[in-house]
């Protein structure tokens, strides 16, 4: 499983390249507001930061306008995806943009249905949101487990990438369903590396190196 990042907070983003292990970045308006700063000032910075894709997502609701949107953020850096809400208009951009070889990322999928369309579209990537799934009192790595077997059963390409994760149980419950991607938040990815026996371990042989120098 491919780790990205879901933020667009670059110092965030270039802390966690140093360790290794951010492959992508997926960042949203909501994402985007919260650095203060704009779209066009944080998608060239975090697109130089990572080798793999960096979602950066219209805010048109019509295929028109997405597309052209699309063509506008493209123009930034060869590794940008455009990320496009799942909705009927989207899915026209997707097709669009598909037959253009301009890579998509269908965002705000809740169900196996809105998956398969999106894929069906031409999607490169869907991402299902398991937090906000969970929410509402449903199972978002179950769904998120459902649509990689049925897109397996069927052959389709379409990667999926794990989204609206929240905490270390999500991550480990993903980790399980096959999906090739999930997209994490800072504060979700920093819990990672933590373990009280890691640093207990380490504790110790420290005290006892020293011990031995005697
Ligand atoms: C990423 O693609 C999504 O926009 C993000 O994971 C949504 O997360 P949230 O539900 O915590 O806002």
């Amino acid at each position: 499983m491919k780790i990205f990042m879901d933020t667009a907070n670059v110092e965030e983003i270039a802390r966690f390249v140093d360790w290794g292990v951010v492959y992508g970045v997926t960042t949203n308006p909501s994402l985007i507001a919260k650095t203060g700063r704009t779209q066009a000032e944080v998608i060239p910075e975090i697109a130089a930061l990572v080798e793999g894709p960096v979602s950066a997502e219209v805010i048109s609701t019509d295929c028109e306008n997405m597309v052209k949107e699309a063509h506008e953020l493209v123009k930034i850096a060869s590794n940008i995806v455009v990320k496009i809400p799942c909705i009927a208009e989207g899915l026209k951009a997707v097709k669009i943009l598909a037959a253009e070889g301009i890579k998509t990322n269908v965002t705000l999928v809740f169900s196996m249905s809105q998956a398969l369309l999106a894929a069906r579209a031409g999607a490169t990537y869907v991402s299902p949101f398991i937090g906000r799934l969970d929410d509402i009192g449903e199972d978002g790595c179950q769904l998120v487990k459902n649509i990689v077997n049925a897109f397996e059963l069927y052959g389709i390409e379409t990667e999926v990438i794990a989204a609206s994760v929240r905490n270390l149980e999500h991550v480990d419950k993903v980790m399980l369903t096959g999906c090739s991607i999930a997209t994490i938040p800072t504060k979700v990815l920093e819990s990672m590396i933590l373990h009280p026996l890691t640093d207990k371990g380490l504790a110790t042989f420290l005290a006892d190196f020293e011990k031995s120098k005697k």
